[in-house]
C-alpha cells in the first residue's frame, strides 16, 4: 500500500494562500508568490496531464520527476475544487480526485455520467472515508492530500504519512494557515530530505505516530 503524503506550497509564515481567496483570486493577496519557483528555473518539467510545462531549478526537477509518478490519487477539499473550477476537469498529475464535502455538486456527476467530465469522486463522510477511497483507487501509489483543512483534519486522525513542504521566500501575513487547529499534543516529525530549489526549499517530513 502505498503513502498517504502533503506536498503544498507555503509561506515562510505558514500560509498556503494570502487573504480574500477566491476564484478570481485563487492563491490569495500575494498569494502568486507561492507558486513563483514553478517558472523561476531553467530545467522544463512538463505535467503528466502534459496541459501546462514548468520550468524550474534541475535540483525541483528532480524531485517532481520523482513524485509525481508516485501520485495515484489526489484527496482535496470543496473550496480548492470549486475556486479551481475543478482544474477544468483535468488535474495537472492527471490522477483521479476524491473531494471531501458535505454536499455533491450533480452538475459535475452528470457531465461525469455521461463521458464528459473528469475522474472527481465526491465523499460526503468525512476526511477518513475520503482517504480511504483514494487509497482503493490509488493501489500501491501514493495519496496526496491537497489544502489546509484535510491536511489539519488528517494529521489529527494520524492518516499522514510524509509532508513535503515546498517553503517559498515570502512573508502573507495572513491568509490560509496550513497547521492551525491541530490541538495541544505536540506531534513529532522526522525530517528526511532538504532540497535547495531555486525561489523554493523543498523539506520532507516524515509524521512520527504515537
Ligand atoms: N499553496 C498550495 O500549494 C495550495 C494547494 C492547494 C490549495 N491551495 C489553496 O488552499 C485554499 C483552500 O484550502 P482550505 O483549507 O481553505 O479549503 P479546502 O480544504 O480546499 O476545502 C474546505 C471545504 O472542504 C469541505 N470539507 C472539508 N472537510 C470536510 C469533511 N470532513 N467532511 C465534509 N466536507 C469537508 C468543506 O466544504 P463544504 O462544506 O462546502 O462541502 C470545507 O469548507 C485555497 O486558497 C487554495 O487555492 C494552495
Amino acid at each position: 500500500m502505498g503513502k498517504v503524503m502533503t506536498e503544498l506550497s507555503m509561506s515562510l509564515d505558514g500560509y498556503i494562500a494570502g487573504p480574500h481567496d477566491g476564484p478570481d483570486n485563487p492563491l490569495g493577496d500575494g498569494g502568486t508568490a507561492l507558486f513563483r519557483w514553478y517558472q523561476s528555473g531553467d530545467t522544463p518539467f512538463i505535467v503528466p496531464s502534459g496541459t501546462m510545462t514548468f520550468r524550474v531549478s534541475a535540483a525541483s526537477a528532480a524531485l517532481l520527476e520523482e513524485m509525481y509518478p508516485r501520485i495515484g490519487a489526489l484527496v482535496t477539499g470543496r473550496r480548492t475544487f470549486d475556486i479551481t473550477n475543478g482544474w477544468e476537469g483535468r488535474h495537472p498529475s492527471d490522477a483521479p480526485i476524491v473531494v471531501a464535502t458535505h454536499e455533491v455538486p450533480e452538475a459535475w456527476v452528470q457531465e461525469y455520467v455521461t463521458g464528459r467530465g473528469a475522474p472527481f469522486t465526491f465523499v460526503t463522510e468525512g476526511v477518513a472515508r475520503a482517504v480511504e477511497v483514494a487509497r482503493r483507487i490509488a493501489g500501491d501509489r501514493d495519496v496526496a492530500v491537497s489544502a489546509a483543512s484535510l491536511v489539519q483534519q488528517c494529521l489529527r486522525l494520524g492518516l499522514l504519512d510524509e509532508i513535503l513542504i515546498d517553503l517559498a521566500p515570502v512573508l502573507l501575513g495572513g491568509g490560509v494557515r496550513l497547521f492551525d487547529g491541530l490541538g495541544d499534543a505536540a506531534i513529532g516529525l522526522e525530517r528526511l530530505r532538504v532540497v535547495e530549489g531555486r525561489d523554493v526549499t523543498h523539506l520532507l517530513f516524515r509524521v512520527l505516530k504515537a
